[in-house]
């Protein structure tokens, strides 16, 4: 599952990085999001699956201390090239290296997408690790009724990725049981040239 998704972001890397750029993929509902995530956080941070680093760079932009990590090396060598005054490590999220109760938050922004729902108690469970009493986790992904995709075709490339909409329901219930309050619930229709409803959840470390 992880080669996989490894070598789906190595190969679409540099394209993904000429359509995706900065803020401007994201509409006012999730920029709302993100800004407000931007303006709790009062230490560092950790951008998880930070992919070409677009999200990390706005975040160190709003002069936070921040790390972007991500499975490819694809992605972070393109993240390195563009921002090249970012700290940017290769890394999983199911295991970050970051000592237990460091962070004052964690953006995983579309990043569990490719995680099937067994495997989102052990990445919570990570992400809830690595964050300070009080920390924020904010996650983004596309909303449904956990179903599986498979993609075919990304970014002007073929490749063959596993992927799952996750239903906003669930995943809230997982951060509850994780030990976390969930502060704010998005879920919107899909705009632009989405297909599928959007989700994103604000939660704090109890
Ligand atoms: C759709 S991209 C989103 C990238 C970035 N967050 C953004 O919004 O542009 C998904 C990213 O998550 C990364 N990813 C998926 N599973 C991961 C994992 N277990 N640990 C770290 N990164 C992961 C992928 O390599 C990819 O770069």
């Amino acid at each position: 599952m992880t080669d996989q998704v490894r070598a789906t972001y190595d190969a679409v890397a540099e394209d993904y990085a000429r359509i995706v750029t900065g803020l401007d993929a994201e509409g006012p509902l999730d920029r709302a999001m993100l800004a407000d995530f931007a303006d709790r956080v009062d230490g560092p941070v950790a951008d998880v699956g930070c992919g070409t680093g677009r999200l990390t760079d706005f975040l160190a932009g709003r002069g936070i201390d921040v790390v972007g990590v991500d499975l490819s090396p694809g992605m972070i060598d393109v993240a390195r090239r563009s921002y090249p005054a970012l700290r940017l490590e290769v890394g999983s999220m199911t295991a970050l290296d970051l000592p237990d109760g460091r962070l004052s938050g964690v953006l995983a922004w579309y990043s569990i997408i490719h995680t099937p729902p067994e495997g989102l108690p052990v990445v919570v469970a990570e992400l809830r690790r690595v964050l300070a009493p009080g920390g924020h986790l904010l996650l983004g992904f596309q909303a449904g009724a956990d179903q599986h995709r498979t993609l075919t075709h990304a970014y002007g490339h073929e490749v063959q990725c596993d992927a799952w909409l996750h239903d906003p329901d669930t995943v809230s219930g997982l951060l509850a049981d994780a030990g976390f309050v969930v502060d704010a619930r998005l879920v919107r229709e899909p705009a632009g040239g989405e297909r599928r409803p959007q989700a994103s959840l604000l939660a704090t470390r109890a």
